[in-house]
């Protein structure tokens, strides 16, 4: 951890061009809001107390994103530009370091090795400042580097003040600088928004540091994808990729198959174990981990969900903040809803639903089911068709069911309720008292047959 540097993160802008009512920074990549991406970076190379987020639109939602980092905020509250934004921490980042890192909050790519060489050649150089670049093909929405005949850096031109000359310059600013906190300050309050955006530029800082006759220096890299800023919706989605990317293949290297990864949704904080395979177009997300030798099939979702070793779910089925232990089976057409635990080698099968639901090692609901605060044994069979009535219009009420249960199809429980461990509920029934252990339980009407009654009725009888 760099002891001679603060980091500045700028964060408040809306973001104008992601045409969207949520602050930029609070989109997602790699289901990560592209501030806590930012600031998991910097904290890998500065202690989170030596973090600063300057935060602005939804300054609140912003703050409560980067409260578990640690890390601390100023707040700007009109944004009136980069330079603006750097100045609002002055007494904060004065105090904090005799060297200033300053990040941009859209730009979560760029690795920490990265940032760690750039520290270290700027404090190597003695440059007062030093500027991360690239050259890209297109550099349109950038600003330029602009080098004199011996390749000093002598300005940054932003697109909107750059002449045709200076647009062809394909050297960008990266817009991840590193100063010494005494120079920057002292041009920053000289700064003035004279362009055409009538903002405070940061940038305009270089061309007042080299025209003092100050070192700049400049730090390039090749990868470029490193520094890529994301300003609409179209390179939000190309970091996206990137992210998801790269998520795989670490993934894959683990020894999980991956089947036309390209079409797999992996967000970054999910754990997938070695000879688990997802098919194609599943998705894995928030804070899920999957063991190992699980197979995922085709177009489930399963999020901020844990799946112990050998689970299978099978296609089309969504599991959602729920627990499923070693060997069961899910699926096709499940749906599990949230706070369900579903015991080993269960079976949950096509269109059940479960909600906060507990259910016991080898239980089976194979078909057409309703289960929502249920606690349910092991050994159980649910028939199909069988509902758990947890809601009478004002609250949730619970339904109990004991070890080794067989409940017949279409099964009306209506809760609060408890059926007996070894019990048994005929098919049809509506279950409205509970059921003592080791009892048959019939709860519907008995069947009259009327023989006869149809040709009497039709009068073939009579003839
Ligand atoms: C900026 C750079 C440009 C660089 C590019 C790299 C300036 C003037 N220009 O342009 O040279 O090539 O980044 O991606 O710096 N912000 C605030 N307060 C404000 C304004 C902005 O906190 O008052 C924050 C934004 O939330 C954002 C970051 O600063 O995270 C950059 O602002 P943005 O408007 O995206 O600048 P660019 O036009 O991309
Ligand atoms: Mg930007």
């Amino acid at each position: 951890m760099n002891q001679d540097f603060a980091i500045v993160i700028l964060a408040a802008g809306l973001g104008t061009r992601m045409k969207s009512r949520r602050a930029k920074v609070l989109h997602r990549a790699g289901g990560k809001t592209l501030i806590e991406l930012v600031v998991s970076t910097a904290t890998q190379v500065a202690a989170p107390d030596r973090v600063h987020v300057v935060v602005g639109h939804q300054a609140e939602l912003v703050q409560q994103a980067v409260a578990v980092a640690g890390v601390r905020t100023i707040v700007q509250s009109e944004q009136l530009g980069t330079g603006h934004a750097v100045l609002e921490g002055r007494s904060a980042l004065e105090s904090a370091g005799p060297h200033l890192l300053v990040l941009y909050g859209d730009c979560p790519l760029v690795a920490p090795e990265t940032l760690a060489a750039l520290m270290r050649q700027h404090l190597e150089t003695g440059a007062a400042a030093t500027v991360l670049t690239t050259r890209l093909a297109d550099p349109a929405g950038y600003g330029r580097m602009i080098r004199d005949r011996s390749g000093h850096i002598q300005a940054i031109v932003e697109e909107k003040a750059a002449t045709p000359e200076q647009k062809a310059v394909t050297e960008i600013n990266s817009g991840i600088y590193c100063f010494q906190t005494p120079r920057l300050f002292e041009c920053l309050a000289r700064l003035r928004p004279d362009n055409a955006a009538g903002e405070y530029y940061l940038t305009d800082v270089i061309g007042d540091l080299a025209s003092q006759g100050r070192l700049i220096g400049g730090f390039s890299i090749c990868e470029s994808w490193q520094v890529l800023g994301i300003n609409t919706r179209v390179e939000l989605a190309e970091v996206d990729a990137v992210l998801r990317g790269r998520k795989a293949r670490a993934l894959m290297l683990d020894g999980v198959t991956i089947q036309r990864p390209e079409t797999v949704t992996l967000d970054l904080g999910v754990s997938v174990g070695s000879d688990t395979v997802l098919e194609p177009f599943v998705q894995v997300l928030g804070r899920s981990a999957i063991g190992s030798g699980c197979l995922v099939r085709s177009y489930s979702v399963v999020s901020d969900s844990t799946l112990a070793d050998e689970v299978t779910v099978e296609p089309f089925s969504l599991i959602h903040e729920s627990q499923i232990e070693r060997g069961a089976r899910i699926g096709p057409y499940a749906r599990l809803r949230t706070g369900n635990y579903v015991g080993a080698e269960a079976r949950v099968g096509n269109f059940v639903e479960l909600k906060k639901t507990r259910i016991g090692a080898r239980s089976k609901a194979q078909h057409l089911a309703y289960l929502g605060d249920a606690d349910i044994g092991a050994g159980v069979n649910i028939g199909a068709g069988t509902i758990t009535c947890n809601y009478d219009g004002l609250s949730k009420h619970p339904t109990t069911i004991g070890d080794g249960v067989f409940v017949g199809s279409n099964t009306t429980l209506v809760a609060p309720v408890e059926i007996g461990a070894g019990s048994y509920v005929a098919a049809g029934s509506v279950v409205t008292e509970n059921v003592p252990p080791d009892t048959l339980t019939i709860a519907r009407s008995r069947q009259t047959n009327k023989r006869g009654w149809p040709s009497r009725r039709s009068g073939r009888g009579r003839s």
